[in-house]
C-alpha cells in the first residue's frame, strides 16, 4: 500500500528540485536557444510515444527480462518494426535501454509505466496523451484569447458531462485521477499528523482513497467521503475495502450547497483548483458554516510559487483555465480567499510531493 512508503523529507526533495533547476538553466544557458528551444518545441512527441508505450502495456511485457522487438511485437499486437523505432526513441530519453544484441530492458522510469508499479504512471500517461485530451489542449489557444475553458465550445457540454456520455475515456479519467492520487497519499500524509482529529470530513473526497490512508494513521478518528452521487459508491467500496465500514461512511451531495456538520477536521484536497474565485468563496463559506468551533480545514493543492522557477502547478494550470475555468493558486490568493470566508491561514506545509497542506482556522 503506498502511504506505508518511506518518505524523503521534504527539505532534502527541495534541494534537490533546486539543484536540478541549476543544472538546467546552466544547459540552456550553454545551448544555442534554438536548440534548446527545438527541444521544448517537439517535447510533446516524446509525451506521446511515453503514451503509446503505455497503451501497448510494453513495460508489463518486459517485467520478466529483455527482449527483442519481434517478441514485443507479438505480445502487444503491434508492427516490429514500430516497436523498435519507438522504443529506440523512448530509450534516447531514459525510458527503456537496448542491449547490444537489440533486445529492450526496462528502465527505472519505464517501470513506473508497469501496470503493478508501487506508484504506477500508466493511467496518468494514457489519459494525459488520449486523443480527446489532445483535442481539447488544441484548442489552448482560443483559451488564452478569451480566459474561457473550451469545453462548451468544443463539445458542447461541460468536461464532467462529456466524461459522463464517454464511458471509456471517464474510466481512461478515473483511473489516471487514482493514479495522481496514489501518487501523492504518501507524501501528505507523512508530512501532516492527522492523528488528533476525530471526524474528518473528505470533502469532494472522489474514490475515498485519502480518506482511508488518514484513517489507518488516525486510529481514533471517524470520517466522511463527501461528494456528488456519482462519485460515492466508488468511495463505499473503497472503504469497504480498506476494513473502515465501522468508521467511516459516505455522504452524497454538492458542496455548492452544503457540507456535512460538526467535523474537526475537513480537507479539500485538488478540489479548488477546479473552480473559479466565485465558486471556491461558496465552497469555503459552507465548510466555514459546518466547521466545529477550534476545527482545521486542510487544502491540499499544488501552490504556486513566485518567481519563474519550474513547478508542476504552473503547467497544470493551463488545463484548468482549457478544461474548467479553474486555477492554481499562488499562497497570497489563497490566503486572500480563506480569509474572505473567516479563516486565517496558519501553515503552510510541504510534502515530499509537489502538493502543499495550507492549514487554516475558523476566525
Ligand atoms: C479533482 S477531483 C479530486 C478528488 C479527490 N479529492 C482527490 O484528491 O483525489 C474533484 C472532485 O470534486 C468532486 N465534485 C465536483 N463537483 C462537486 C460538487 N458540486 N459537490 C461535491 N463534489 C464535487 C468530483 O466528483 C471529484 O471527486
Amino acid at each position: 500500500m503506498p502511504v506505508a512508503q518511506k518518505m524523503p523529507p521534504p527539505r532534502l526533495v527541495r534541494l534537490v528540485e533546486r539543484l536540478r533547476e541549476g543544472v538546467f538553466r546552466l544547459h540552456q544557458r550553454m545551448m544555442p536557444p534554438p536548440v534548446t528551444m527545438l527541444e521544448m518545441i517537439t517535447a510533446g512527441m516524446v509525451s506521446q510515444a511515453v503514451q503509446v508505450a503505455a497503451t501497448l502495456g510494453i513495460a508489463d511485457v518486459l517485467a520478466e527480462g529483455p527482449l527483442t522487438p519481434e517478441e514485443i511485437a507479438r505480445q502487444v499486437g503491434a508492427d516490429a518494426d514500430g516497436v523498435r523505432r519507438l522504443l529506440r526513441a523512448l530509450a534516447s530519453q531514459g525510458v527503456f535501454r537496448a542491449d547490444r544484441s537489440g533486445r529492450f530492458a526496462l528502465t527505472p522510469l519505464a517501470s513506473t509505466l508497469r501496470s503493478d508499479a508501487e506508484m504506477p504512471m500508466r493511467s496518468i500517461a494514457i489519459f494525459t496523451n488520449a486523443p480527446e485530451q489532445r483535442e481539447h489542449w488544441s484548442h489552448l489557444l482560443d483559451a488564452v484569447r478569451t480566459g474561457e475553458p473550451v469545453m462548451e465550445k468544443v463539445r458542447g457540454v461541460d468536461v464532467w458531462t462529456f466524461f459522463e456520455k464517454n464511458e471509456e475515456l471517464a474510466d481512461v479519467f478515473n483511473d489516471a485521477m487514482t493514479d495522481f492520487s496514489n501518487f501523492t497519499l504518501a507524501p501528505v500524509t507523512a508530512a501532516y499528523d492527522f492523528r488528533p482529529f476525530t471526524s474528518v470530513v473528505d470533502v469532494g473526497g472522489g474514490q475515498g482513497a485519502m480518506l482511508a490512508a488518514i484513517l489507518a494513521r488516525a486510529p481514533r478518528a471517524e470520517g466522511v467521503v463527501f461528494d456528488l452521487s456519482s462519485a460515492v459508491a466508488g468511495a463505499a467500496d473503497t472503504l469497504r475495502n480498506a476494513g473502515l465500514a465501522d468508521r467511516a461512511r459516505v455522504e452524497a451531495g454538492s458542496f455548492l450547497e452544503r457540507v456535512p456538520e460538526g467535523g474537526d477536521c475537513y480537507l479539500l484536497k485538488n478540489v479548488l483548483h477546479n473552480w473559479p474565485d466565485e465558486e471556491v468563496a461558496l465552497i469555503l463559506r459552507n465548510v466555514r458554516r459546518a466547521i466545529a468551533p477550534g476545527g482545521r480545514l486542510l487544502i491540499i493543492e499544488l501552490i504556486i510559487p513566485e518567481g519563474n522557477g519550474s513547478h508542476p502547478g504552473k503547467l497544470s494550470d493551463l488545463d484548468m483555465l482549457l478544461l474548467v475555468g479553474g486555477r492554481e493558486r499562488t499562497e497570497a490568493e489563497s490566503r486572500t480567499l480563506l480569509a474572505n470566508a473567516g479563516f486565517r491561514l496558519d501553515r503552510v506545509i510541504q510534502t515530499a510531493s509537489p502538493l502543499s497542506v495550507l492549514e487554516a482556522t475558523p476566525v
